[in-house]
């Protein structure tokens, strides 16, 4: 089984490119629904549900986890490795794809207040930087998206976006920012998005075929959360779009 977990559903954008690349392996899914947002958290608070979670998932059996929240990878990633023995793929905002495949764009970078003041994120923009790109903390925007209200979404990010001219691409270094590409074009127009999806995914493919770990099960996907909440739980399987039998 692979493990996946964020602080909400966010990380279902990059559980559903897990999915196309190897749908037949089986998944839990963990959402620290009582701890989100992770954005707003110190590195010694995310270090600890982080460590929760990870054994959580190694108790039941993972072989692999993915770490699918920005926020939680960049700040702690190098200090859940350390700890633990199992693969840990982390996920980073997709910055290395403006440099490798758009280099001349005028660029937006999208994520959590805790991600932008992270060192990793700070060495990351400094080593792809295309001297065209603005960065933007888009601290409460995690929740409202699990809220689901696309006008509050879209009222937010007008507050927010609007003074950003003529952007061309945007990286949605958060999770659950794919989830908002309809209402972000809405306010920065046609833009061409970037994220880390299918990247983390393919990383993690890799892993498990070099380490002869690939699978052919279900492709069964389990949902726990922090919260117990059921209305999560509906609102996940409906975002993977899976239906549970
Ligand atoms: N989905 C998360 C990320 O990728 C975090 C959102 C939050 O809890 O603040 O950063």
């Amino acid at each position: 089984m692979i493990g996946i977990f964020d602080s909400g559903l966010g990380g279902v954008t990059i559980l559903k490119e897990l999915i196309k690349i190897l749908p037949r392996e089986n998944y839990l899914y963990y959402a620290d629904s009582l701890h989100s947002p992770y954005g707003d958290k110190t590195k010694e608070e995310l270090e600890e549900y982080t460590s929760n979670i990870v054994e959580y998932l190694i108790n039941k059996n993972c072989k692999i986890i993915i770490i699918a929240c920005n926020t939680a990878s960049l700040v702690c990633k190098e200090y859940l490795r350390k700890k633990y023995k199992i693969p840990i793929i982390a996920t980073e905002p997709a910055y290395k794809m403006i440099y490798d495949h758009n280099r001349d764009s005028k660029t937006l970078i999208i994520a959590t207040q805790g991600t932008v003041n992270s060192q990793n994120f700070q060495e990351l923009v400094k080593k792809y930087d295309n001297k065209k790109t603005e960065i933007c903390a888009c601290s409460g925007l995690a929740d409202l998206i699990e809220e689901q209200d696309s006008k509050k979404i879209v009222e937010y990010l007008k507050e927010k976006l609007t003074k950003y001219k003529d952007i061309e691409s945007v990286v949605l270094g958060c999770t659950h920012y794919p989830l908002i590409k309809e209402e972000i074009k809405e306010v920065l127009g046609n833009v061409k998005f970037y994220d880390g999806g299918m990247g983390v995914s393919k990383q993690a493919k890799e892993i498990l075929k070099k380490k002869n770990k690939l699978e052919e099960n279900t492709g069964k996907i389990t949902f726990v959360d922090s919260s117990q909440s059921e209305k999560k739980e509906n609102l996940f399987f409906k975002l993977v779009n899976y239906s549970k039998i």
